[in-house]
């Protein structure tokens, strides 16, 4: 058994072979089940995922997918379907630095008070709860799935995201919760950072017209117009922030493969991601 199987009390169990993951259908499934916990007495942030549902995990495998990309480049769609297709579990990063920058908002600390935020590290608690189509965000306790996708959220993240003890807490859980392999990984700075060795590693780029375009739709569906300009100035800004910021910027892997979705549709594009996966496991299964 695994140090980390070990150490927190997965209940996992050898099921049938996945019928949806082409190319993988003779390797032996490893079922999650429950609950994928971990925690963290001593460390800032506690994160935990937690399955909704049984998950396929390809545990066994040990395969890490990162994919990163700036804002509105497609990354929670396209990993959350690849992480489907192949029976991974998906963890947003982003959702991780966004609860926290609710809770520093709700607490009245101004995004630039990096040890005010270094202290609210401590009390801070986030479930990324895995369901068949949507990943939950809980808070202490409180979903705000929904609230940490909010303008408010959106503007001061990039700031809280710079502050250097939340990544040293961020990146240990997401190392954490990655560890045992079976994940696709989103974010900013996991094929760089997180997980510099991950067997893949995906850089999606989109137009910034394009990217606009997709976040103005999606607003849309929830009820909210917001003129295009304004959306494009929006995630310039948050490029920048990102990109230039000392402590791990928004930068490509120099071996991640680069994608531009621009003109792909999602199937497209996810296609793309599982396929260069498929590639790997059939060259392991070789070895
Ligand atoms: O992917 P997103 O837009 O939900 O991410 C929100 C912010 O979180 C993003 O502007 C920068 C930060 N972030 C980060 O710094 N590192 C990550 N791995 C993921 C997100």
């Amino acid at each position: 058994m695994s140090k980390l199987a070990q150490t927190f009390p997965l209940l996992i169990r050898k099921s049938e072979n996945n019928k949806k993951g082409a190319g993988i259908q003779r390797t032996p499934r490893v079922v999650l089940k429950d609950r994928f916990p971990v925690c963290c007495d001593s460390i800032p942030i506690c994160v935990y995922l937690k399955a909704d549902t049984h998950l396929p995990i390809l545990s066994n495998r040990g395969l890490i997918i990162a994919i990163d990309g700036p804002a509105g480049s497609g990354k929670s769609t396209t990993a959350r379907m690849v992480a489907e297709r192949l029976g991974l579990l998906h963890i947003d990063t982003g959702a991780m630095y966004r609860a926290l920058t609710l809770k520093v908002l709700e607490e009245g600390v101004r995004p630039g008070d990096h040890e005010a935020i270094a202290r609210l590290l401590e009390t801070t608690n986030v479930i990324l709860k895995q369901g068949a189509m949507l990943q939950q965000v809980l808070l202490n306790g409180r979903d705000v799935t929904g609230r940490i996708r909010d303008a408010d959220v959106t503007r001061a993240v990039s700031a809280v995201s710079e502050v250097r003890s939340v990544r040293e807490a961020m990146v240990r859980q997401q190392r954490a919760l990655g560890a045992e392999g079976g994940v696709v990984l989103e974010g900013r700075d996991i094929g760089t950072v997180v997980f510099p060795d991950a067997d893949l590693k995906i850089f999606l780029v989109a137009s910034l017209r394009t990217r606009a375009a997709r976040r103005r739709a999606e607003l849309l569906r929830s009820g909210v117009d917001v003129q295009l300009a304004s959306l494009e100035d929006d995630i310039a800004r948050r490029d920048g922030l990102d990109s230039r910021r000392t402590e791990s910027p928004l930068v490509r892997a120099p071996d991640a493969i680069e994608l531009d979705t621009s003109e792909l549709t999602i199937e497209e594009q996810v296609d793309h991601v599982v396929r260069q996966a498929q590639e790997i496991l059939k060259r392991r299964e070789q070895a």
